[in-house]
This record gives structure tokens, C-alpha cells and sequence, in this order.
């Protein structure tokens, strides 16, 4: 088991890792309010560590800065006013070499903190500011190939580093028999507060597949006029088609009647093997309905889970992402990091091969709202 110090430096320095290939025109920009610059991941990662744990556990801590607060607070009603989320990208500063700096700083304090005598609380919050800074690590990687992808001559962010490359390693239909399932999680160790609630559901008997579905299996759908027909959306999924004239998941490209997939390598032709990501829930859920099959509802996924291959994409389920229950919001700002949001998203299981090793678990539970597919999105079948 690695100390808790050790996993502290060891995930702090990941995201900087991330940053290397980098230039410093690359920090700032938000070309859409849901992705954020890389400039500000690393600010907010480290405010989380300055605001709920400095503050309160280093004696006579004097903040880095007066204004960081402000402008790096991205939802905490709780710790008070903060910057508009759409106006990330338009601050030029503090300077990238300022946030760094602001980096070391708190890093510095919190090592101090890990090398005394440490409470329970303020273990169990160094190991949230560890896991929210796992999960910004994720977003930095996604919200920063989206911004990329804006650029027409298509940058390549690091040359053998591309995300999406995977192909399936298991195929057929998994037989989950009927019966009384546990769900929730129930181990030792950290989990986040909306996994908690163990507790009991029927599920009649269900296959699943053991394989994602690939990028030919859409083309598929594509060319069979899936996008074009109303009967296989959903009514929220069909405006959302006809508004934003969706055609092909995101980042696919038809030029001189070959399929190209914008990568974190840039440009890349699509290959039919590879399984299939960026896509919306809408899309998943029609994609489905056209093999007249459905997706899985997240109980039916983490009770098929032991047995499944997964970790290479976020699975949508067809589960709206609720409180287990006796699911409780807890007392102050870490209250607001789950809970509220649980109106208007869908739940996605698994893990992405954007997410940090060892930051998965099964009862992991992501959440977006149906229309989103910059994460690493994809879909398995159940008949
Ligand atoms: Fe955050």
C-alpha cells in the first residue's frame, strides 16, 4: 500500500505530466463553457487543496493569493462568490507560470501537513483532494483534445499517445441469471458519497455483451439512415439531432468519402475495429432501439460486472443517476460535490482509458446530462 504522501506527490506530478507537451498557448483557451482550460485544472485541483484542507488544518496558513479563491471555486456555493464557469478561457491572467508557482506552494504546505500527526478527518479529505484531482486529470486530457479539435489544422497533442485506439478483447453474450442482486459500494477504502446506500434489487434474467460496441457496427446504423429516422430516438434525442444537425458521433469526419476521427494524434483515419466513443446517450439509446436491443441499466451493469472486460470506455446506462437509498448530503462545501447534481443526467459505468489507473471502481458512478459525448463515451448492448 502506497502512504497517502506518496499518493499525494504521485498524482500532483501526473497532472503536470499531463501538461508537458504543452505550449503555453495551449493553457488558456474555452472555446464551450463545459470544457475548461488547462490552465484552470490545475488551479482548481490545487484550490481544493488550499480551501478545504489548508485553511482549516495548517495553523496560521496565509493564502497564496487573495483573488484565487474567487476565481477558482467552480461550484461550491458554500465557500462563497466565484468566477463565471463560461469565462474561464478569457483570463490571460494569473500568468501559467503563476499557477504553477501556486502549485508548489500548496504542495508544499501539504507535505508538511502529511509529515505530522494527521486526524482521520483531514486523511479522509487529502484522499478526496486526491480522487477530485484524479477526476480533473481526466477532464484536462478530454476538454483539452475538444479544444484541439477546433483547430483546422488538427494538432497533434503527443505522437503515440491517443485514447481511443482500443479494440474489443472478449465478444458474445454474457447470461446474468434472475435473482437478488447487492448493489452499492461495500469494501474498505474511499469511494464517493453516492455509491454509498447498499442495497438490494431484483433483476430478471438478461444477457449481456461482452463486447463494446465498434466503429463499424455505427457506421452500420449511419448508413442504414439512423440519424435520419425518428422511430429509433428518443423525442428529447430527435431535437437534439435536428437542432445541432447531428449526423456522426463526435469527431468524425467524412472527407472524399472516407471516415476520419480527430485523435489527441491528430487526424486519424477511422478504423472499423476500434470501439466506438464520443457519443451522446441519445445516440447510444438509438443505436440500441435500431438493433432492437437496449442498453443496461446500471444495476444490471455492476451485477454483471465481476465477469465483464472493462475500463476502456464510460458505458451510458439507461438509469437516471438518483440517490441509492438513504443516500445523505453531507454537512458543508463536500456536500456539494455529488448530490445536487442528481436531476437531468444519465449514470455511466466503467472507466475510461482517460481515467487514472486505480481511480475505477464497480460501483463507480459517473453522470452527464444525455446530450454530452466530449468524455469517453461508448455502449454495450443487453438482450
Ligand atoms: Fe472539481
Amino acid at each position: 500500500m502506497k502512504s497517502l504522501a506518496e499518493k499525494f506527490k504521485q498524482t500532483r506530478r501526473q497532472t503536470e505530466r499531463l501538461c508537458e507537451p504543452l505550449e503555453t498557448e495551449d493553457y488558456i483557451p474555452q472555446p464551450v463553457d463545459f470544457a475548461s482550460p488547462p490552465k484552470w485544472h490545475l488551479s482548481h485541483s490545487t484550490w481544493f487543496f488550499e480551501e478545504m484542507i489548508l485553511k482549516k488544518f495548517y495553523k496560521d496558513y496565509q493564502i497564496f493569493h487573495p483573488d484565487f479563491s474567487f476565481l477558482f471555486n467552480s461550484y461550491y456555493q458554500t465557500v462563497g462568490e466565484r468566477a463565471l464557469r463560461t469565462e474561464r478561457g478569457v483570463m490571460t491572467r494569473p500568468t501559467v507560470s503563476e499557477v504553477y508557482e501556486y502549485r508548489k506552494y500548496v504542495d508544499e504546505h501539504i507535505e508538511k501537513l502529511l509529515a505530522g500527526e494527521m486526524s482521520q478527518e483531514l486523511q479522509d479529505l487529502l484522499t478526496l483532494g486526491i480522487n477530485h484531482e484524479q477526476q480533473h486529470q481526466e477532464l484536462l486530457i478530454t476538454d483539452l483534445k475538444h479544444t484541439l479539435s477546433y483547430n483546422p489544422i488538427h494538432p497533434v497533442y503527443s505522437e503515440g499517445f491517443n485514447l481511443t485506439a482500443q479494440t474489443n478483447g472478449k465478444t458474445g453474450w454474457l447470461k446474468i441469471p434472475e435473482g437478488i442482486y447487492e448493489i452499492g459500494f461495500e469494501r474498505e477504502g474511499f469511494h464517493f458519497d453516492n455509491e454509498e446506500g447498499r442495497h438490494k434489487v431484483f433483476l430478471h434474467s438478461f444477457e449481456i455483451s461482452e463486447a463494446l460496441v465498434t466503429n463499424a457496427e455505427f457506421l452500420e446504423f449511419i448508413e442504414a439512415g439512423g440519424y435520419e429516422n425518428f422511430k429509433f430516438w428518443l423525442d428529447e434525442g430527435w431535437s437534439w439531432v435536428n437542432e445541432n444537425h447531428i449526423s456522426a458521433p463526435l469527431y468524425w469526419q467524412k472527407k472524399d468519402g472516407e471516415w476520419f476521427t480527430f485523435t489527441l494524434e491528430g487526424l486519424q483515419p477511422l478504423k472499423g475495429d476500434h470501439i466506438l466513443t464520443h457519443i451522446s446517450f441519445y445516440e447510444a439509446q438509438a443505436f440500441a432501439a435500431w438493433k432492437g436491443l437496449r442498453l443496461p441499466t446500471e444495476f444490471e451493469w455492476e451485477a454483471a460486472a465481476d465477469q465483464l472486460d472493462w475500463g476502456k470506455r464510460w458505458e451510458w446506462t439507461y438509469s437516471a443517476y438518483l440517490p441509492y437509498p438513504n443516500f445523505k448530503i453531507a454537512e458543508g462545501a463536500v456536500g456539494e460535490y455529488n448530490g445536487k447534481f442528481m436531476i437531468s443526467q444519465m449514470v455511466l459505468r466503467g472507466a475510461s482509458t482517460a481515467t487514472p489507473k486505480g481511480h475505477e471502481r464497480k460501483t463507480y458512478r459517473n453522470f452527464f446530462h444525455p446530450k454530452y459525448r466530449w468524455q469517453i463515451t461508448g455502449l454495450r448492448l443487453v438482450k
